[in-house]
């Protein structure tokens, strides 16, 4: 049988198309194998959301090159964002490249593997598809042997942030219909999954100019609605799209778990006007004590892009202000890499590298210390974890997370797998926190 190797870079949409990759694949005959030597297809899945991202990319392709030269008959392909941004120069830059598909081409992959086989010919699909057509072609898996899922609601993006190469390489926003989407979380609930994670761009505006179409808060409730779906984050949001209505789920659903991840990027109003973000510091800092009013106990994450062009030192200031007040539980946070076809990548700079630089290890060295203070404040108290699996971590170690989607690891049978259990965290480290099972009647806390 072929065997497939294939590797995933960017954020969870890349990680859902992954799985229909795979899938597809294994329709027409391939099976994956972790390690590349032995693969007849290696496929990268791409994201050039950073230079860095792009240039892991490159790099990785490289490393297959030696494998190429000794076995022609090997298939090398990129998929994804990188994929889509290149097009077909990208065989023309890598000579020992065979195929390249766009983000809305994963559906002709068994077509173009048949070419490259049958022909021997370089392969290349990166047009955008029409609205129709996508919305047809959705990932859809009702099928799960986990726990927890990734559901996607809508694809692409319209919001064209200055900085952003997204909404170039994954194309307009489009929404799949509700009916659909309850539907397929209705039937993984039935094969034993328990929490799902609505994706998107921007899920926020989920159904937006969809005549008819719930809105986000609606497609909620109707999630929340679901029997045996106990818990439903979702991601990403965008704070202008963040409507009262949607807070205020916080405060009404059960399943929804306490955990916002609200990219910010910056506390500085005249960057974020720059960025074309649509919002300023203030009106972000009002929809989070609207949140922290009706969820008290609600933890955010959060996104911060340092070194803008034209950031000065005052702008910095109000990124570090907004923080302190806001003091996300953890926050990723990105040097500005300008990126193709984007409006900021033509705007001066003049900042040196080492002052961004600066800027960002002190951000860092700030947001740590507020992270390691919220997570070390769980330790001895009692939370309900929904247990996930095995731990990776040791023997006989389970791992489920918290509502606040901190994993915790702590020693437990296999039967406790797909439910939610009290456990008391009792110590707490950068990625994960341990912990140990506790009697059921001892739970309190957050839901
Ligand atoms: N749709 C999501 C995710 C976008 S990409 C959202 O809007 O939040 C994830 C993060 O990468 C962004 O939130 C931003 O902080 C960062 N990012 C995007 N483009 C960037 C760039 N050119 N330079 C540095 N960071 C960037
Ligand atoms: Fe990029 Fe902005 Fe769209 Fe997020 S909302 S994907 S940052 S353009
Ligand atoms: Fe990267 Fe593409 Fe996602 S650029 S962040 S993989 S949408």
């Amino acid at each position: 049988m072929k065997q497939y190797f294939l590797e995933t870079f960017g954020c969870q949409m890349n990680v859902v198309d992954s799985e229909r990759i795979a899938a597809l694949l294994e329709q027409i005959g391939y099976q994956p194998t972790d390690d590349a030597e032995q693969a007849d297809l290696i496929l990268l899945n791409t994201c050039s959301v950073r230079d860095k991202a792009e240039r892991k990319v490159i790099g990785h392709l490289g490393r297959y090159k030696p494998l190429k030269q000794q076995r022609p008959e090997l298939i090398l392909g990129v998929g994804g964002c990188v994929a889509q941004q290149e097009g077909e120069d990208f065989l023309s830059r890598v000579p020992h490249l065979d195929l390249v598909f766009g983000t809305h081409n994963i559906h002709r992959l068994p077509e173009m593997l048949e070419k490259v086989e049958r022909e021997r010919e370089r392969v290349h699909a990166v047009e955008f598809l029409d609205r129709e057509t996508r919305v047809r072609l959705f990932p859809k898996r009702s099928d799960s042997d986990s726990v927890t899922r990734f559901v996607t609601v809508m694809q692409g993006c319209d919001n064209f942030c200055s900085y952003c190469i997204v909404p170039y390489v994954r194309g307009r926003e489009v929404s799949r219909p509700s009916g659909e989407i309850i539907e397929e979380i209705r039937q993984l609930a039935e094969n034993g999954v328990r929490e799902v994670t609505l994706i998107g761009q921007n899920v926020n505006s989920y159904g937006l100019g969809v005549e008819g179409e719930l809105s986000f808060a609606e497609l909620l409730r109707r999630v929340n609605a679901v029997d045996g779906i106990e818990r439903i984050r979702f991601t990403t949001s965008h704070p202008k799209d963040l409507s009262d209505e949607l807070i205020d789920c916080f405060g009404e659903l059960d399943k929804l778990c306490h955990h916002l991840q609200l990219p910010l990027q910056s506390g500085s109003d005249r960057i974020l006007e720059k960025m074309n973000r649509g919002y300023t510091a203030g009106d972000y800092l009002a929809r989070v004590e609207r949140l922290k009013r009706v969820c008290p106990d609600i933890r955010l994450t959060t996104d911060l892009i340092v070194g803008f062009p034209g950031e000065t030192e005052e702008d910095f200031a109000a990124t570090l202000a907004v923080v302190e007040q806001v003091r996300y539980a953890d926050a990723y946070t990105f040097l500005y890499s300008p990126r193709p076809k984007t409006a900021a990548a033509k705007l001066p700079d003049d900042t040196p590298a080492q002052v961004k630089q600066e800027r960002f290890d002190r951000l860092l060295d700030i947001q740590n210390a507020i992270s390691e203070q919220t997570w070390q404040s769980d330790v001895g108290g009692i939370f309900p974890v929904l247990v996930e699996g095995r731990s990776r971590q040791g023997q006989g170690q389970l791992f489920g997370r918290t509502t606040w989607n901190r994993i915790v690891n702590f020693a437990g049978p296999d039967e406790l797998v797909g439910r939610i259990v009290p456990v008391r965290v009792t110590s707490s480290f950068r990625n994960s926190q341990l912990g140990e099972l506790v009697d059921r009647n001892l739970l309190r806390g957050a839901g």
